[in-house]
């Protein structure tokens, strides 16, 4: 009997892949974590050293407050880029009914300007829900493989600036296979499910003004005006977060928008920047981070997740570079990832994980979250309800989801997502629940 193309192309493709990742997995730490679930309990070291301030209450805190961001940014993610002046050159409807009908998508350009000639644009797309008439909340998502891919059309302008290596070729085989292994929604967010709940969705290609490549990141700093070879150079990370914030100010002047609402969603290292831009611009009300993992939710002195000396040594663009002096000094930190979770009290904030994502370090993020949770208390609101891992509370301003699997982003962690905006933003859920 002959056997089917496709049969025979799956065969082939897991001939070549299962030894690769054996291979893989001897070797690389990511791929090696694979095998292994995080704890289910939480347990492990406590949050060191203790959050300032807030043994002395509010008053306390809002005093210490400012030296923990300070901290944050010498220590992690190096200095805030000044704001700019943000100005929307061309605004178009593309399709008005887009997404099976529930959404309207417009295509606006964004030119940025810095002191020192700065300068950066951005091709932002705004999807708006159809199915009212009122100011919407939106979700801010960027996007690492560009626009087309992020919003599944091939009628907008392609990507004019670099995406990873993974992201091509679009639509193949290789795509179809990622995205069962990494979840249908890495790439793109379920766009329609999210109009239907009366979302909208604000989303634009990180590379406009910052690629994901250390080789580019110094030419990155030049032209937002910032000296590369300063020792507090922000990294990448912050420079999405910045972006996040100068999308914020557009949308703020939007209409169709509510700007009370404001939500920024990334997965992994776009949830490291999610976290930032939350603890940096109170604008934003809920933050969804989902396996933000090392530089991101969690704890460093875990032992368990990516080392710093790991993280520093395959993405030095990342982060200030001072973050690599703590390789194998974990325990050196002046702070740790709870102190970039209390910058947020007292928004909203879910952590996402999966139980087979030890790299990001579930154990690490819950314990970070059980730490920062009682600033959410001097202010008088529920920081993290929960007692167990498993079963997320969505009442609290810290929600904690966890599913099975691996790395990526799956239909349940938007259930998740959603489920959660509803509840903070106490947004009525559209038809399509
Ligand atoms: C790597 C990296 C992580 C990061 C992840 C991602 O695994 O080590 O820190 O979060 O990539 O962005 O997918």
């Amino acid at each position: 009997m002959r056997r089917s193309r496709p049969l025979l192309r799956t065969t082939l493709f897991l001939a070549l892949l299962l030894p690769l990742l054996g291979g893989l997995a001897v070797s690389c730490s990511p791929v090696r974590y694979i095998m292994m679930t995080a704890s289910t309990t939480g347990a492990g070291p406590e949050a060191q050293p203790p959050l300032p301030g807030v043994d002395d209450g509010l008053s306390g805190w809002l005093q210490a407050r400012p030296d923990v961001d300070l901290l944050i940014s010498q220590t992690l993610y190096g200095a805030p880029l000044p704001p700019g002046e943000v100005r929307v050159t061309e605004h178009r409807v593309i399709d008005a009914n887009a997404y099976n009908g529930a959404g309207r998508l417009e295509m606006l350009r964004l030119s940025i300007t810095l002191p020192g000639n700065g300068q950066g644009a951005i091709d932002l797309a705004l999807v708006l829900p159809n199915s009212s008439t009122e100011a919407a909340p939106v979700i801010l998502i960027p996007s690492d493989c560009g626009l087309q891919a992020q919003l599944r059309r091939s009628d907008i302008p392609p990507n004019r600036n670099p995406v990873p290596s993974y992201c091509e070729p679009s639509g193949s085989r290789l795509e179809e296979y990622a995205s069962s292994f990494f979840g249908e929604y890495v790439v793109s967010p379920p766009l329609e499910q999210i109009l239907r709940r009366g979302y909208a969705v604000a989303a634009w290609h990180e590379s406009d003004i910052a690629p994901d490549r250390a080789s580019l990141h110094a030419e990155t700093l030049r032209s937002l005006g910032l000296d590369p070879a300063a020792p507090d150079r922000p990294g990448v990370i912050g420079v999405w977060a910045w972006m996040m914030s100068r999308v914020a100010d557009v949308l703020e002047t939007e209409e169709a928008i509510d700007s009370e609402q404001l939500a920024v969603m990334g997965h992994s290292r776009r949830a490291k920047a999610a976290l930032l831009a939350g603890a940096r611009d109170e604008r934003f009300s809920v933050i969804l981070a989902h396996q933000s993992g090392t530089g991101g939710a969690s704890l460093h002195r875990d032992n368990l997740g990516e080392p710093i000396g790991s993280i520093t040594e395959g993405y030095p663009h990342w982060f200030v570079p001072g973050y690599a002096d703590y390789a194998d000094r974990e325990d050196a930190l002046p702070l740790d990832a709870h102190y970039l979770l209390a910058l947020i009290a007292p928004r909203s904030v879910l952590l996402g994980n999966s139980w087979r994502d030890v790299w990001s370090d579930p154990a690490g993020a819950w314990r970070a979250a059980e730490a920062a949770s009682p600033v959410w208390s001097l202010y008088d609101v529920e920081g993290l309800n929960q007692t167990r891992l498993d079963e997320i509370d969505v009442s609290g301003h810290i929600a904690y989801h966890i599913r099975p699997a691996t790395h990526g982003v799956r239909g349940e962690d938007w259930d998740a997502f959603l489920a959660f905006l509803d509840a903070q933003l106490q947004t009525r859920s559209g038809p399509e629940p």
